[in-house]
């Protein structure tokens, strides 16, 4: 049911949206990645878009197309995707980080492709920077969404994630699920604030949970500005 008009309801925002999977290098022909379609964030840049408001949309490597008119950066390591977050974050209203980072990267990129010699090699791996906490730290008047894929122990992650990260909203999936996460049109949601669960929506389009997630946040927003 729509009692009201959605093409106002983020006139005058700036969104940011973060999309797709990182890359991180190994070689110049070799990288870490992983599934991240994308359509998550698309389907949320897209809707914003249609909400009135004006959208940047960082993104790294996805297998969906993004969506036409909507401002596009693009990125490949989680590096680049932080500074490119941390660079717009001052002139945003929202950030929704909906972007599959890579936890780790490779210690050393190889300025040469590695040969082959040994039976086995080591690929040591170190931590990478955290974007969503970085920018929760940082936060003055944004309103930031979290996103979380989980296997398990589906609300105490998802709420562990929102305070550690310190988000308005935290986005959570259980993968294992029929009709959610990577590659899929449909997504089932868990969505959580500071007290706990919000809403726990059925399966449905990412393009409706979209949707729903800006409701949710402009009624929010809204609230902050009393
Ligand atoms: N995230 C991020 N930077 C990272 C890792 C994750 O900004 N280096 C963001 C994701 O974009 C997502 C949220 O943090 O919005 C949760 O990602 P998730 O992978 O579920 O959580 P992690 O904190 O990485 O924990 P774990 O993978 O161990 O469950
Ligand atoms: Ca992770």
């Amino acid at each position: 049911q729509r009692y009201f008009n959605d093409q106002e309801l983020l006139r005058g925002k700036k969104v940011l949206v973060t999309a797709g999977g990182t890359v991180e290098r190994i070689d110049p022909v070799r990288y870490l990645t992983n599934d991240s379609s994308g359509k998550m964030g698309f389907a949320i840049a897209e809707a914003a878009h249609l909400m009135g408001a004006d959208v940047t949309l960082v993104m790294g490597k996805t297998s969906a197309m993004p969506p036409e008119g909507i401002r596009t950066v693009k990125v490949e390591s989680t590096q680049q995707m932080l500074d490119a977050v941390v660079a717009r974050l001052r002139e945003m209203d929202v950030v929704v980080k909906a972007a599959a980072v890579a936890d780790y990267r490779p210690v050393e990129q190889a300025e040469q492709k590695i040969k082959k010699k040994e039976e086995a090699m080591i690929l040591q791996l170190v931590k990478n920077p955290d974007i969503l906490q970085t920018i929760g730290s940082m936060k003055t008047s944004q309103f930031i969404i979290g996103f979380a894929a989980e296997t398990e122990n589906i609300d105490e992650y998802a709420l562990d994630k929102l305070k550690r990260k310190n988000c308005d909203l935290l986005v959570a999936n259980d993968v294992t699920q029929e009709g959610a996460g990577f590659g899929t049109d449909t997504n089932v949601v868990r969505i959580y604030d500071g007290s706990g669960l919000v809403e726990a929506l059925p399966v449905m389009t990412k393009r409706e949970v979209a949707r729903q997630l800006l409701i949710l946040t402009v009624q929010r927003m809204k609230k902050g500005e009393r």
